[in-house]
């Protein structure tokens, strides 16, 4: 992985993002997909909230993704090899960067159809712990048409990306503008922050 780890750090570096694909094995990507679907038909997921503390809302107008945080330590097979990926490429942006990120939080990410989130960043204001965006897109079949393109504004131009199965973003949640155009068919994800903060409970 040292090559592609390689890649993205250098991505991160020109753009301030990057897209990577068909890093893992397709039978990972459906095992999560799987898994993810499962739990939120068993009603695992909850609505996403936006901000922080007192500024914490539940804004239906800004996003209508469902989410459920995972935790390291409960995880599945399929999950436990990308927590590992995860920490691994972590580790490594660390060095690269010559900063300290100590940890990742990582949720699974339903959109249900009609769904999106509009243009933010990813760092609460006020608050400087997310370091990288994170996320692998798990839609194994989707086509054009599909919707759920993450929109990227670089710094002249509009980026749409594709939420395609087997496909990692990264980029810089201080800087990146970006939203979720509305979705067609249900889109589901891993989404993940890389932060600079123990967690502390
Ligand atoms: C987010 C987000 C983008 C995506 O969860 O903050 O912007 O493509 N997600 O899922
Ligand atoms: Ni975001």
């Amino acid at each position: 992985m040292t090559k592609q780890f390689e890649s993205i750090a250098n991505d991160l570096l020109d753009n301030s993002f990057s897209v990577s694909d068909g890093l893992f094995d397709p039978a990972l990507i459906e095992a999560l997909k799987h898994e993810a679907l499962t739990q939120f038909q068993e009603g695992e997921f909850r609505k996403a909230s936006i901000g922080k503390g007192l500024e914490k809302q539940r804004i239906t107008e800004l996003r209508s993704d469902q989410v459920k945080w995972l935790d390291s330590e409960k995880a599945t097979e399929a999950q436990a090899a990308y927590w590992t990926f995860v920490s691994s490429l972590r580790v490594y942006l660390s060095e690269f960067f010559r900063i300290h990120l100590e940890r990742t939080e990582l949720h699974l990410a339903v959109y249900p159809k009609g769904s999106f989130y509009t243009k933010h960043i990813d760092q609460f204001q006020g608050y400087g712990n997310r370091v990288f965006s994170i996320i692998l897109y798990l839609n194994t079949h989707w086509i054009k048409g599909d919707g759920g393109e993450l929109r990227v504004y670089d710094k002249e131009s509009i980026i749409d990306i594709e939420p395609k199965g087997n496909r990692l973003v990264v980029f810089r949640s201080d800087l990146v503008e970006h939203e979720v155009l509305p979705t067609v068919k249900p889109r589901v994800s891993v989404t993940g922050w890389m932060r600079r903060d123990k967690l502390v409970f």
